[in-house]
């Protein structure tokens, strides 16, 4: 029998963090055997707020190697970088047209995320019909995440259902993985918010290339 899918992705927009490894890598790592693995980069999710081109393009092949420094076996993983999946957009602009704005402008991450910065672009807000459009356009089962990102994957099932009874069976729905611990590891000066690797103070989190003596 053909292995079930599971994918995850992580934005390039710096090293990644203690939280990233734990929410998302290492899920991806342990159930690498079992699934038919997909890892990929997300770096059109991380242009919907400002970044510079040339940091972005460093990171991208940095988060590679981070991936492959985790233990994502490049034998057992096909890891890509989004904007290179033709596809992808393509299948968001289907799936945005079945979504509601309503949806969209609840999501707790486009609020917190609208709050922060005052000229935020559309892309901020249909970032998750993205999200699902990742997902489903590779048939995923089980997507691995931080609860974070919960919210969205819950989303993506309900676009895929909503989708698949206009038009017909065309999506499979995927479901969330969250670990048993460790689905959310806070920030270290701000306990009361997420460790984050886009955060300007290095207090904050711990980094995986962090040394022994700045952790
Ligand atoms: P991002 O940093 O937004 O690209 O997140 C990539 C993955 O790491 C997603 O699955 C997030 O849910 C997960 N993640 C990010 N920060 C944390 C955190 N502090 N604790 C647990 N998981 C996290
Ligand atoms: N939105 C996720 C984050 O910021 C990254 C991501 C994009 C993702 N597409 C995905 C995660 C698809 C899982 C599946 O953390």
């Amino acid at each position: 029998m053909d292995k079930k899918v599971m994918l995850t992705g992580l934005q390039p927009t710096g090293v990644i963090t203690l939280g990233n490894y734990v929410g998302a890598i290492k899920q991806m790592v342990i159930n690498q055997d079992k699934y038919n693995s997909v890892i990929f980069i997300a770096d059109m999710h991380s242009i919907t707020v400002p970044q510079d081109p040339k940091e972005l393009h460093e990171n991208i092949r940095s988060l590679v190697a981070l991936y492959i420094a985790c233990g994502i076996d490049p034998k057992k993983n096909t890891i890509f970088i989004q904007s290179e999946n033709e596809y992808i957009a393509n299948i968001s602009w289907l799936l945005e047209c079945n979504t509601y704005y309503g949806e969209l402008s609840r999501m707790t991450q486009f609020k917190d995320k609208s709050l922060k910065h005052k000229n935020f672009t559309s892309g901020l807000l249909t970032y998750p019909v993205l999200m699902a459009a990742d997902i489903l356009a590779m048939d995923t089962n089980v997507v691995p995440v931080g609860i974070d990102q919960k919210q969205h994957v819950e989303l993506t099932r309900d676009i895929a259902i909503r989708f698949n009874k206009k038009y017909g069976e065309t999506f499979v729905i995927p479901d969330v993985m969250i670990s048993d611990s460790g689905t959310k590891i806070m920030n270290l000066v701000e306990p009361t918010k997420k460790m984050s690797k886009s955060s300007n103070n290095p207090k904050s989190v711990i980094r995986l290339l962090d040394d022994e003596k700045t952790i």
